[in-house]
């Protein structure tokens, strides 16, 4: 298989193979890239004020006062945590410093010409509040240090570099507030509040996880259990690389088992009770109520290239032109799904709703081939074309599916029959807020009161269409993908009670060996779209607090007697239907 056989290349260990060419290309690189690195673009103004908060994400706090120690900066650098602990019992309202440059990492050395091209230390009173950038700062990074990638220079394919510098930038911009569905990191990692996490745990993980990841000095590497099914491991790994490039050195040392496969398997029912022994901490794609794994956002955020599904930065883009090109009024007036039936028997369930001669349910169903339409270039199930109907159908799959946010962020009224699982942001959706719930024991009359419901409320099913897909867009950009694994794996760190050390059998990753390593097709491509071009200039978002037991119990309160209320309504609905007929 071609798949697995990139793989294994690329999870080959390290040899020490590193030509004195590859290390001289090296440096020759970097030296160019410093050289030509404007650093007013990434440096604060002498009046930018940090927040306490700020000071936690930065991995160093400026006790230096002159550039002639870097090389302890470097060894901060490279270890974190420790940073992290030194700062956050540090006085809150300190400033930071600016880091040194990219130039100052790579060279190291206590060059008298660099001191120029560091600004002051900010006086404590600089009141002055520092300019707004703008929101796009991002996107136009071209003065931003930009990771050098070239699978032809050097041999980038043949090992991570240990030369590799990691490149720093300073925040120009505070993250700003986390989308509220952040707070579910604390949920998901509640049953290890009290007593945190030990090795012995999570070697109990070991028994159903594909790999298991460890970060060591901001460096990932990871042992393979056993290949997942397609290319989620990889696109996974892929992610979490793309990670350490986003925030280079701030992400703490960690140690975690990850189970590719759709189910949740860590049962809530076996670690209650009065003799309970702690749950293994796993990491997978999606949990459900009697479950504790610790949810992740799945592969598809970075591409699935065997069915053709894009990098989520790109697709979210095409969506929302597509959404353009078609308005609300235009679509169709029918309740639409496409997808595989065959995974679940809830599925097939659903296509006895489709229109036919006798009975016009409101649906209109469709089984995707996805044998035919690779054959035809998937020319028909490009996502962006989909947005086509007022309404929209979810249903889950063997378990949640990734659809979720493709179907939410269309416009349209989402039709979400009533699901068993949830993924890292579903658990913050609303009913009538954001989607019309359908129950999943009478699907088909459900849909049509729903469709019917919708054709006669069009202003409020617009408003609902519209409050989801600014969800999708907004908060559930490729920036928080990357702020939610950032915080979820920092988190879990804090609870180790142990020092992660790199496994005996595990191996390094780095984006140049996987993606030069990666065969010229889709999954390459798909690499390459996605790949993490420039640190971050600003720090992560910031996280909400906990929910406390009652504002738990009332926002699930709250979600229930929504979907209560609707059901109601269908009910009344179909009584009246009755009585007209009798
Ligand atoms: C530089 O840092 C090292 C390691 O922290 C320390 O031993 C040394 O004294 C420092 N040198 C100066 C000049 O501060
Ligand atoms: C670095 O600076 C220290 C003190 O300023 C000086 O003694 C030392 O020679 C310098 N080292 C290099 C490599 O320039
Ligand atoms: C990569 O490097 C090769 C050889 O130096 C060069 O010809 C090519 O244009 C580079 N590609 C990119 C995308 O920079
Ligand atoms: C890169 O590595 C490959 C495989 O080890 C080798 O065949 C090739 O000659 C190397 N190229 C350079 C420029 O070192
Ligand atoms: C819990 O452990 C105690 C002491 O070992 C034992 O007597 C008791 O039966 C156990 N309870 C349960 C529910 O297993
Ligand atoms: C549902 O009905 C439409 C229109 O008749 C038809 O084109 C489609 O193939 C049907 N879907 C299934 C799964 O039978
Ligand atoms: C059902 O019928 C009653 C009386 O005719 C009417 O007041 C009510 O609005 C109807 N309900 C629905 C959901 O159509």
């Amino acid at each position: 298989m071609k798949r697995s056989e990139a793989d294994t290349r690329c999870w080959r260990p390290l040899k020490m193979r590193v030509v004195p060419l590859f290390l001289f290309l090296v440096v020759t690189v970097f030296i160019y890239y410093s050289l030509s690195f404007d650093y007013s673009a990434i440096l604060p103004t002498a009046s930018d004020s940090i927040s306490a908060k700020e000071i936690l994400y930065f991995p160093f706090k400026s006790k230096l006062t002159n550039t002639d120690n870097l090389t302890s900066t470097i060894e901060i650098l490279s270890s974190p945590k420790s940073v992290l602990t030194t700062i956050s019992d540090s006085a809150s309202n300190e400033k930071v410093r600016p880091f040194p440059t990219p130039k100052a990492i790579v060279t190291a050395t206590n060059d008298s010409t660099l001191a120029k091209k560091v600004p002051p230390v900010p006086s404590k009173n600089s009141q002055k509040t520092p300019p707004v950038p703008s929101k796009n700062s991002q996107k136009t990074p071209q003065k931003i240090f930009q990771y050098p990638f070239n699978c032809s220079i050097g041999n980038q394919t043949q090992t991570c570099s240990e030369k590799f510098p990691l490149p720093f930038t300073t925040d120009t911009d505070d993250g700003g507030k986390c989308p509220d569905y952040f707070r579910w990191i604390h949920e998901d990692l509640r049953p290890w509040r009290k007593t945190g996490i030990t090795m012995d745990l999570v070697m109990k993980a070991r028994r159903t996880a594909n790999f298991r990841l460890v970060i060591v000095n901001g460096k990932a590497y990871v042992e393979t259990y056993g290949k997942s099914f397609q290319s989620r491991d990889t696109f996974t790994l892929w992610g979490i690389l793309q990670l350490l490039r986003r925030y280079p050195g701030r992400l703490p040392d960690l140690d975690l088992m990850f189970d590719c496969v759709d189910w949740p398997v860590i049962l809530a029912s076996h670690y209650r009770g009065p003799n309970a022994t702690i749950p293994p901490p796993l990491f997978r794609y999606c949990g459900d109520k009697w479950s504790l794994d610790i949810v992740f956002p799945d592969w598809s955020f970075w591409g699935w290239s065997e069915i053709n599904i894009k990098p989520w930065d790109s697709l979210l883009e095409e969506l929302k032109e597509g959404n353009k090109r078609i308005n609300w009024m235009e679509r169709e007036p029918y309740a639409y799904w496409k997808g595989n039936p065959i995974v679940a028997e809830t599925r097939q369930d659903l296509l006895k709703c489709n229109v036919s001669d006798k009975q016009d349910w409101n649906a209109r169903v469709f089984a995707q081939d996805w044998l035919s339409e690779s054959q035809k270039g998937y020319e028909e199930s490009n996502l962006a074309n989909q947005c086509r109907h007022r309404y929209k159908i979810y249903i889950e799959g063997s378990a949640w599916s990734v659809s979720d946010k493709y179907i939410l962020a269309c416009d349209s009224l989402t039709l979400l029959v009533k699901p068993r699982y949830y993924d890292f942001f579903t658990r913050n959706l609303v009913p009538v807020q954001h989607y019309w719930p359908i129950r999943d024991d009478d699907k088909c009359r459900s849909i049509k009161f729903a469709v019917d419901w919708g054709n006669n409320h069009k202003k409020k099913v617009q408003e609902i269409g519209k409050a989801a897909s600014s969800f999708i867009q907004d908060d559930l950009r490729m920036d928080y993908v990357y702020d939610y694994m950032f915080h979820l794996l920092s988190e879990y760190s804090k609870l180790l009670k142990y020092k992660p050390t790199v496994p005996r059998k595990a191996v390094e990753l780095c984006s140049e060996v996987m993606a030069c390593r990666e065969k010229d097709g889709l999954q390459k491509k798909f690499m390459m779209d996605s790949i993490v071009k420039y640190p971050s200039n600003k720090s992560p978002c910031s996280m909400p607090s906990p929910f406390n037991d009652e504002s738990l119990k009332s926002f699930v309160r709250k979600k229930t007697n929504l979907i209560k209320q609707v059901e109601t309504w269908e009910k009344k609905s179909q009584d009246n239907h009755t009585n007209i007929h009798r």
